[in-house]
């Protein structure tokens, strides 16, 4: 993937999201995070190379088929992007709407979510009155309220504080459990050493994936060495 004319920002990578999978995405600032992901939901075109989404490929998928595959899709933005003219329940309520869902069936599950992530009282006000890290909230309340086949965060806790982060990537763990397949984008490696799931870093344009910790722990009974050099590269920090 490149910007117009500019130099690659993401080069050979290979990878498949099994469905049901969780997996961090991690890489410093500027690695390509965010344009990875923005291939994965769609919002930019790969300049060479080929995606394929529940079988199809992407390229081929019509303008009608695109925003169906969309609502399948939740996406939490690194900048938010909640509507300002809503308030915060129509903000998160906006999928379920579009779904054709009626306010009597969801709205106490939104109330609900809402409550979860610590904005029960604020269910009332526009997005402008909240902070930062209770914007972020309602983006990931959005993203994940109408339990999505495939969840897409861009660095979802990075304006919260630890505790709320750990409450934030368990909401992500559950919605896993209930089949969603997940991507989360963070440089945040306390966050990725709380779950056992697979790790992709970016680094130069390139991708690499480590397996979750119980693999790697069960291939370092059988191969020692290897693993210790592999624990080794785990604990230096990415950036
Ligand atoms: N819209 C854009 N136009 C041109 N270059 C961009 C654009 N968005 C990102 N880039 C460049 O692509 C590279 C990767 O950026 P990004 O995907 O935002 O990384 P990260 O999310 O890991 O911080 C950076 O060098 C950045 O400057
Ligand atoms: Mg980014």
């Amino acid at each position: 993937m490149r910007y117009g004319h500019g130099p690659e920002v993401l080069r050979d990578l290979s990878f498949d999201l099994p469905r049901g999978s969780f997996q961090f995405l991690t890489g410093p600032s500027g690695a390509g995070k965010t344009s990875l992901l923005r291939l994965i939901y769609l919002a930019a075109k790969p300049s060479s190379g080929r995606i394929s989404y529940f079988g199809r490929d992407a390229a081929e998928l019509t303008r009608k088929e695109m925003p169906l595959l969309r609502r399948r899709i939740g996406v939490v933005f690194q900048e938010f992007r909640l509507l300002n003219h809503l308030s915060v329940f129509d903000n998160v309520a906006l999928p379920l709407r579009i779904a054709g869902r009626r306010r009597q069936d969801y709205a106490e599950d939104v109330a609900e979510l809402l409550a979860w992530v610590g904005l029960g009282e604020k269910m009332d006000v526009v997005p402008a009155t909240l902070s930062g890290g209770e914007q972020q909230r309602v983006a990931i309340a959005r993203a994940v309220v109408g339990q999505p086949e495939i969840l897409i965060a861009d660095e979802p806790t990075g304006n919260v504080d630890p505790e709320m982060g750990m409450r934030l990537l368990r909401l992500f763990a559950e919605l896993n459990k209930l089949g969603t397949t997940i991507i989360i984008a963070t440089h945040d490696l306390s966050l990725v050493r709380m779950l056992d799931a697979p790790v992709m870093s970016l680094s130069n344009g390139h991708l690499h994936i480590r397996a979750p910790r119980s693999q790697r722990q069960a291939q370092a009974n059988a191969a020692p060495e290897e693993a210790a050099a592999e624990t080794a590269a785990m604990e230096t920090p990415d950036e």
